[in-house]
């Protein structure tokens, strides 16, 4: 049993699981073969899983109740080695395939993520804790990021450039790159990895995933779709699978030649550590790092959508997506009324199974996250920030349960500055728009950010060069929930990737311009005249 240090006034709320929990754990691990207790491969390459892997087993655990789901067979060294290596070699065939064939492949998943919708959904439910509405929308996710990739598999263009020389082309193509290594989180297991395999196969390239370690069983789940879409396709052995340490798989990956480009979704300071080993080697880094996200309300806005916008940025997902709600800035003439109509909005959030279609936030992902969200309150209240609602463990159950939390806290406190990756809301008042906008970029992140308002220079103010400086910047819609359409991505410690739909695509790709001389001559770019030319020249035509 957990301490509970925080203070707190909201009632006491206890996690009653009822017994349909466990009852359904059965049947959703059977729907990939999967069967609780037991221990599974968690390596796979050349179109099938391997059965011995060289790494130490690891335990999934159910976030809901704290059991363990399965146990999984993790890669060493040497299976790291060896997946890399048949990816490359996978690469070599993969890349000769007409890139609207590649398409097809990935049109063929995208009907299988269709097929296989509601037990995926289940199955992330399950093993990441999130409510079933979340996980079905993260499947949509991935489905839509395949449409996307299959009509992109029709336009990889490139340029035809006006060229400064006589009888000159000019022109610039796309090649496939290489073995993509993909680092995904635990928190999108399935969405986020998507978005750079689904591109990255339309694009040429082979893939070695690295998932989280708290939800494997999704992750296989995932490879299985992809073995029985690709068997016997010239796919097959395009995307591999390694689950494993960070300090074994993650590093492994990070170093190997093989991999041109890593696209890594996770801390900042797990950024930091792949922009170092990456650059090392002059590798290529897609990031998605930590993100920071503040609402900003002013008084003209449309209060009823503010509230549910803010409530769904920062208890969604029990507040561990990357564009959670973290701070919401409130023009001080509204700020008290918001604040009594945002503490009954969450009195109304029932915490609960994620299973269970009336919840609406499930358990976090481990007790480490519980961990992190007392640490984060604990240093709130050091820093003198004061607890409005919310802010206890609950332990009922075995589950990783907490209470959201609101916070009224002063934008200098450091702990604002830092992503607690928990839903936990801290709250500040402003006068203006311009010092909403200060502390909005105030942060060392720079991923999503809101503003709600009804007012028309308000909202040009907010999306001009002076406004907000994040990767992704909304009006009258929350930070969180972005569609696969745009690029997805953020700015400063958020690592300045794109990732997803415009043209992230060219992320996945090598690019290659071309001259192409037509004509009898060589003339220089710039107006060059290089003597020996002319020398050669001259002796020909004498
Ligand atoms: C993440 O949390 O890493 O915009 C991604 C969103 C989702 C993706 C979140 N579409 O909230």
């Amino acid at each position: 049993m957990r301490a509970n240090t925080a203070l707190t006034q909201s009632e006491t709320k206890s996690i009653q699981l009822n017994d349909s929990h466990n009852a359904n754990v059965r049947g959703i691990l059977d729907a990939f073969g999967l069967t609780a207790g037991s221990a599974v491969s968690g390596v796979a390459y050349g179109g099938g899983f391997t059965s011995a892997p060289t790494g130490e087993a690891l335990e999934t655990h159910d976030p809901t109740t704290g059991e363990v789901l399965a146990y999984v067979k993790t890669a060493g060294h040497p299976d790291v080695s060896r997946v890399a290596a048949e990816a490359a070699k996978a690469f070599e065939r993969w890349r000769l395939v007409p890139p609207p064939q590649r398409g097809e492949i990935v049109r063929r998943l995208s009907d299988a993520f269709r097929r296989r919708k509601e037990d995926l959904a289940l199955l992330i439910s399950l093993e990441n804790g999130k409510i079933l509405s979340e996980a079905r929308g993260e499947v949509q996710e991935v489905i839509d990021i395949c449409d996307l990739a299959v009509g992109q598999s029709r336009q990889l263009f490139g340029h035809v450039i006006a060229s400064e020389r006589r009888d000159h082309q000019l022109l610039e193509q796309w090649h496939p790159l290489g073995v993509v290594g993909i680092i995904s989180a635990f928190n999108f297991p399935v969405a986020v990895p998507g978005w750079g395999w689904a591109l990255a196969l339309v694009c040429g390239d082979t893939i070695v995933w690295k998932p989280s370690s708290l939800t494997p069983l999704v992750s296989i789940a995932v490879q299985q779709i992809f073995h029985e879409v690709t068997g016997g396709t010239e796919a097959e052995g395009a995307f591999s699978l390694v689950i494993g340490k960070g300090g074994v798989v993650g590093e492994a990956l990070l170093a190997d030649t093989r991999l041109p480009l890593i696209q890594a979704t996770g801390s900042c300071a797990l950024g930091e550590r792949v922009s170092v080993a990456l650059a090392k080697r002059s590798g290529r880094a897609i990031l998605e790092l930590g993100g920071n996200n503040a609402v900003v309300v002013m008084a003209d806005a449309d209060l009823n959508l503010a509230i549910r916008a803010v409530v769904f940025g920062a208890v969604g997902t029990a507040g561990q997506r990357c564009t959670t709600t973290r701070r919401l800035i409130l023009h001080r003439p509204i700020h008290e009324p918001f604040l009594e109509r945002l503490i009954a909005a969450y009195r109304t959030v029932r915490i609960g199974d994620p299973l269970d279609e009336n919840t609406l936030m499930g358990p976090l992902i481990s007790l480490d996250a519980v961990s992190e969200y007392e640490y984060g309150l604990a240093e709130i209240q050091r820093q003198g920030g004061q607890i409005i609602y919310g802010g206890k463990v609950l332990v009922d159950g075995g589950g990783y349960f907490v209470e959201p939390t609101i916070v009224r806290s002063k934008a200098d406190m450091p702990i604002c500055r830092e992503e607690v990756f928990a839903p936990i809301l801290h709250v500040f008042a402003v006068d203006t728009l311009e010092e909403a906008i200060e502390i909005n970029n105030s942060v060392p992140q720079g991923l999503s950010s809101a503003l709600f308002t009804t007012n028309l220079s308000t909202t040009e103010r907010w999306l001009s060069s002076t406004g907000s400086d994040c990767g992704i910047a909304n009006v009258n819609a929350g930070t969180s929930g972005a569609e696969i359409g745009g690029a997805f991505g953020g700015e400063k410690a958020t690592g300045g990737g794109r990732q997803a739909g415009s043209d992230a695509w060219k992320g996945y790709m090598r690019r290659q311009t071309c001259t192409i001389n037509y004509g009898e001559d060589l003339p220089f770019a710039q107006g060059v005249r290089f003597k020996a030319e002319q020398a050669t020249r001259k002796r020909s035509g004498s």
